[in-house]
């Protein structure tokens, strides 16, 4: 078969903070395994990507930490290529949607859909803010989500339930900026006739039978509830200006020109050969996403590039699921996240990748946990695959001086060990290819448990005539191929370890079928290739950055966080002791309209039960219960610490008991 062409793209991710394990797990680790792969088959296949720069999340961060947008991009695009680098995802160009081509591109991308007919002005209504006297596009505004209730969401898409959101769809919504209710204002934009591409995209979309269940179901489930024109503008300075007379103060929509940021980046990397892959039919586009980006990718992109119609459509979806952190979902603006530059800093690369991997949702959502992070790695990853290595490379180094030994005769479990080397590129293969990387990865581990169940039959401690050793070598040069997809630092090392020349990543893949290392061939210098995590470090490691709340992103608080905490005055009712128990108290409190709530308090040290009954305190009413003692607190109090004792902050004049602190 001749050589593919193929276009691998991951999602741009949001410059406005850094990567954490779900953006890993999602688009990039999984198109990082499927691009390795077709470079070792020889395949023409280019990995492209950047950071998408512009829109709300851009403008939004910028103005809550008080810099330009430009700078948030710039420092958060360092930060994440330098994540990237880390954990060894090997893009050939990573580009930025701020450089001037991109700008020129997407500006040049309107026009034309604008001449062919395809996109129209329209007068609408959009929220306006009357303090910060703008409009409020997408994240401006925040609010209670009308489909799952989850409050203080954003005006794009709620992070709970993932529904794509409408800024005027929020409940109770107001500026993110400065907390005022939003008023409803006339405002022109340019609306993208993405109506009429329905039936194209339905026809479409049912011929992509190789397109994963979930992308494919969930798109034609959008389309068959009727596909609306989509505003493809917005009022805000930062962006990509609207190239029209009378568009001041419009930009393009970022999701708009976010895709064509995939086009760019392969510009960039390639002036005159980034037609071979856009413009041919014969190029398979690959896009890896995270799950709430596939209506962008299967429906509107693909639109975008029917309107346009110079370019191809893409060949394959690849999404994942979600990923919860011990159990609970991820949410970056609540501080629940797992950063990747810190598992990063404590953990090597490919000991990431490995779990990550493993745990890879296709089709499930799926969770993170560390103790199943240091489970997985130590009775897998180092139990299975790096046992067989070590094993063999320290026994070829102690007993037989670093020299592979000629083979002799073949018994049956050889011949049965060589077919495993044999066969092993095309059931490894076969998986990636399909893009089950989860099953993949499994024929690579089960590879080398047919290795470590070969050598332990054998007991070359006790008797060798050579054979054993030497298809052992053979099999862990095989295994060091088909790891480099998966595990690049460690297949290096192992490469590096055999005194094989030339670099793992030169190889072909087929190749790891074969047996060429001879008799006579002298390894290299031999080290454990991992070493196993510990309790106490994984135990260090959770408490240091598993804190919800404390992001290590900033320890200082947003306001829109600090706007979600919902302050109130309350009135103590009762207080009672609670056995066993020298320093709490259990409260009665009432809180006005919000009701009375039982409150367990560690005060006792400070105040006697008699002062307290009928004091106005502050409590804060929107926590989660806890449960202390066994009974349950649905609050917190507000005390000032005098050298370790509480204080309390109260109301400087009696006001009515749920009176909200602002
Ligand atoms: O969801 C996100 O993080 C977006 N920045 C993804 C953009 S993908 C593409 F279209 F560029
Ligand atoms: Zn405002």
């Amino acid at each position: 078969m001749g050589k593919e062409r193929i276009l691998v793209t991951s999602a741009l991710p949001y410059a406005n903070g850094p990567l954490h394990i779900g953006h890993a797990i999602g688009a990039y680790i999984p198109a990082d395994v499927y691009t390795r792969y077709h470079r070792l088959k020889g395949n023409d296949v280019i990995f492209i990507c950047g950071t998408d720069e512009h829109g709300t999340p851009i403008a939004v961060t910028a103005e809550q930490e008080g810099i330009p947008p430009k700078r948030v991009a710039d420092n958060y695009h360092k930060l994440i290529k330098k994540t990237f680098s880390d954990i060894g995802v090997s893009f050939d160009n990573f580009s930025r949607t701020t450089r001037e081509l991109h700008y020129k591109n997407s500006q040049e991308f309107f026009l034309r859909i604008l001449e062919k007919g395809f996109v129209y002005k329209k007068t609408v209504e959009r929220p306006y803010c009357p303090v910060c006297k703008r409009f409020l596009p997408d994240r401006y505004v925040r609010g209670t989500c009308p489909y799952c209730g989850s409050k203080d969401e954003r005006g794009d898409q709620c992070e709970r339930c993932g529904k794509q959101l409408e800024p005027h769809e929020l409940l109770d919504s107001y500026c993110a900026i400065c907390g005022s209710s939003p008023e409803q204002k006339k405002t022109e934009h340019w609306f993208f006739r993405l109506s009429e591409f329905s039936e194209r995209l339905n026809e479409w979309i049912s011929e992509q039978k190789h397109w994963p269940d979930n992308a494919r179901n969930f798109s034609l489930g959008w389309i068959s509830e009727g596909l609306e024109d989509r505003a493809i503008t917005r009022d805000m300075e930062w962006g990509v200006p609207v190239p029209l007379r009378n568009a001041e103060g419009k930009v393009l929509y970022v999701w708009f020109d976010a895709p064509i940021g995939y086009i760019s980046s392969t510009q960039e990397w390639n002036a005159k050969g980034w037609r071979d892959y856009w413009q041919n039919p014969d190029c398979k586009i690959v896009h890896f996403i995270g799950k709430d980006n596939i209506p962008f990718h299967t429906i509107i992109w693909p639109a975008m590039l029917m309107a346009h119609g110079d370019y191809t459509l893409p060949w394959q979806i690849s999404s994942n699921e979600y990923l919860n952190l011990e159990g609970r979902k991820m949410s970056t603006s609540r501080g629940w996240v797992l950063w990747l530059h810190d598992i990063l800093g404590e953990f090597s690369p490919d000991l990431v990748r490995y779990y990550l991997l493993s745990i890879n949702p296709a089709n499930h959502d799926s969770d993170f946990s560390l103790k199943e992070f240091q489970h997985r790695v130590n009775s897998e990853l180092i139990g299975t695959l790096g046992n067989f290595i070590n094993r063999v490379l320290v026994f070829i180094k102690q007993n037989r001086g670093g020299i592979v030994p000629e083979p002799v005769e073949f018994d049956d479990l050889d011949s049965r060990i060589l077919e495993t080397i044999r066969g092993a590129p095309g059931r490894v293969g076969r998986e990636i290819k399909e893009f089950r990387f989860q099953p993949a990865l499994n024929a690579l581990l089960a590879t080398a448990a047919e290795g470590n169940e070969y050598f332990q039959h054998k007991e070359p401690w006790k008797r060798e005539n050579g054979t054993t050793l030497y298809l052992c070598a053979n099999l862990t040069r095989t295994l060091a191929i088909l790891m480099h997809p998966f595990l690049p630092f460690s297949a290096r090392r192992v490469w590096e370890m055999l005194g094989l020349n030339g670099r793992v990543e030169e190889q072909e893949w087929v190749s790891a079928g074969e047996s060429p290392i001879e008799g006579g061939h002298k390894i290299g210098s031999v080290e454990p290739l991992y070493e196993k995590i510990e309790d106490k470090k994984i135990d260090a490691f959770g408490k240091k950055f598993l804190k919800p709340g404390s992001e290590s992103k900033m320890d200082i608080l947003k306001f829109e966080e600090f706007k979600g905490m919902d302050l109130r005055v309350g009135r103590i009712k009762r207080v009672e002791d609670i056995e066993g128990a020298d320093r709490l108290y259990l409260l009665r409190v009432d809180l006005g309209s919000l009701g009375e709530r039982q409150l367990v308090a560690g005060i006792k040290d400070t105040y006697k039960k008699k002062e307290l009954t009928g004091k106005e305190i502050v409590v804060v009413a929107n926590l989660e219960p806890a449960i202390i003692r066994g009974y349950k607190s649905e609050g917190m109090l507000l005390a000032a610490d005098l050298d370790g004792k509480p204080v309390f902050l109260v109301p400087e004049r009696e006001v009515k008991e749920g009176a909200k602190i602002r």
